[in-house]
């Protein structure tokens, strides 16, 4: 049985340089080819797997791999949705992070924004988190129409798709690019490292608790 820790980070977006940076960081060296899913340290018994950020809740709680990091945003949703379906959807939390800092909102073509959170009721809402948006809506007494695109969500109201969206906001940037204003946050997220369940092997454990006062150091760094 291999001895080697596993993590998993995103590949490529809001979350991968950070992540990346924070396990150099901790001493933990990688050449990383751009073409290849796995990376194997060169410095610690660790091997990176780098896939798509919505993968990596699924990834943690099978237990296919060891620790993964991952946006709150991505995780809640993937729980939500793996508890609808009897998945497995548990986890260690093991630390919270201090990037990848992002809110869940709702947003109104410029037009509509003085729009009330009641008036959404009956409407189309675009988002790639149906989940998370369901139980605001569900919190916030509003029948309104989830409607799942997994990108350019931002463009889907003057594509005539919905009457609002509920995306993930930085910046504003993206908003703002496309005349659209954020009414209501409905979810705050930040990057999380996670644990799978399932109990790892002693030699594996072991390495993890060493890592863990490292980010630890890391973080207080640079704060
Ligand atoms: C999110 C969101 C917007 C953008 C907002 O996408 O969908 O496109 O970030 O950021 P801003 O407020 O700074 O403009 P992201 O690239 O995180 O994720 P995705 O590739 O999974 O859509
Ligand atoms: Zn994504
Ligand atoms: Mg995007």
């Amino acid at each position: 049985m291999s001895e080697r820790l596993t993590i998993a980070i995103q590949k490529s977006g809001r979350l991968s340089k950070e992540s990346l940076a924070l396990l150099q960081a901790c001493g933990v060296k990688f050449s990383i080819h751009q073409a290849r899913l796995l990376a194997h340290s060169t410095s610690h018994p660790i091997d990176l797997l780098r896939v798509r950020d919505d993968d990596i809740p699924g990834l943690v709680m099978d237990g296919v791999v060891d620790v993964g990091l991952v946006g709150e945003n991505v995780l809640e949703e993937v729980r939500l949705e793996r508890e609808a379906t009897s998945q497995r959807a548990d986890y260690i939390d093991l630390r919270a992070l201090d990037f990848g800092q992002c809110r869940l909102s709702l947003a109104l073509p410029k037009e509509q924004s003085q729009l009330s959170l009641a008036d959404l009721a009956g409407k189309r809402i675009a988002t790639t988190y149906p989940f998370l948006l369901q139980r605001f809506l569900k919190t916030q007494q509003i029948d309104a129409q989830a409607v799942m695109l997994t990108g350019s969500v931002e463009v889907a109201p003057r594509a005539g798709l919905a009457d609002a969206i509920c995306d993930l906001v930085s910046t504003g940037a993206t908003l703002e690019a496309n005349g659209l204003v954020e009414t209501q946050v409905i979810f705050r997220s930040r990057a999380k490292l996670i644990q799978r369940k399932q109990p790892l092997s002693p030699a594996r454990q072991q390495l993890l608790q060493q890592l863990l006062p490292r980010l630890d150091g890391v973080q207080q760094a640079k704060e």
